[in-house]
């Protein structure tokens, strides 16, 4: 199957969001992310592992009637850095944003130590450094504590 092929797969949408080149097998992380659950009445369409001409296979998640908050923004940029988010409006790409992941996290996920500072009921906001990019690894900048990929998807 080819690019081609996978354009025709699912439709172009009139307005919304296109989140494309995700790293293959997130889309339901992504979907996570979005809050979309069986009580979304937003239309929500997806493709796993279609061809891409840039990473071999990717997936791809399209909603309707609705753009991206900043905090989910930032979430999918930990989750799946590689995807480029797109805004649609009246059958246009209007604004395409190529998310990354920053060297530093703040905020966007919480230390699981319950000894950490962070979670000592002091205003400080939770901070990681990236150990791993893939698998995702972060270390909390303050306790030093290792949070794994799953840990961090649980929290969304
Ligand atoms: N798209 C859509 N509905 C539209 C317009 C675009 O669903 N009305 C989708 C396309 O199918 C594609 C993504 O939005 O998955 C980005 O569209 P476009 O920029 O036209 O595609 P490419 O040039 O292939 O994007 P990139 O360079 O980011 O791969
Ligand atoms: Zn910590």
């Amino acid at each position: 199957m080819s690019s081609k092929e996978t354009e025709q797969r699912v439709s172009k949408i009139s307005d919304g969001t296109v989140i494309d080149h995700i790293r293959a097998g997130y889309a339901l992380a992504v979907l996570k992310i979005l809050g979309v659950t069986k009580e979304s009445t937003k239309i929500v369409t997806m493709a796993m592992n279609v061809p891409s001409a840039k990473t071999g296979r990717k997936d791809v998640v399209k909603v309707e009637g609705r753009v991206l908050k900043r905090a989910e923004l930032n979430k999918i940029s930990l989750i799946t850095p590689e995807s480029t988010v797109n805004i649609i409006q009246d059958y246009e790409v209007k604004k395409k944003v190529e998310v990354s992941l920053p060297k530093r996290i703040e905020g966007t996920v919480s230390c699981i130590n319950p000894n950490c500072i962070t979670n000592a009921g002091e205003p400080i906001l939770p901070g990681f450094d990236v150990a791993s990019r893939e698998p995702l690894r972060l270390r909390c900048t303050y306790c030093g504590k290792f949070i794994e990929e799953r840990e961090i998807l649980d929290q969304f």
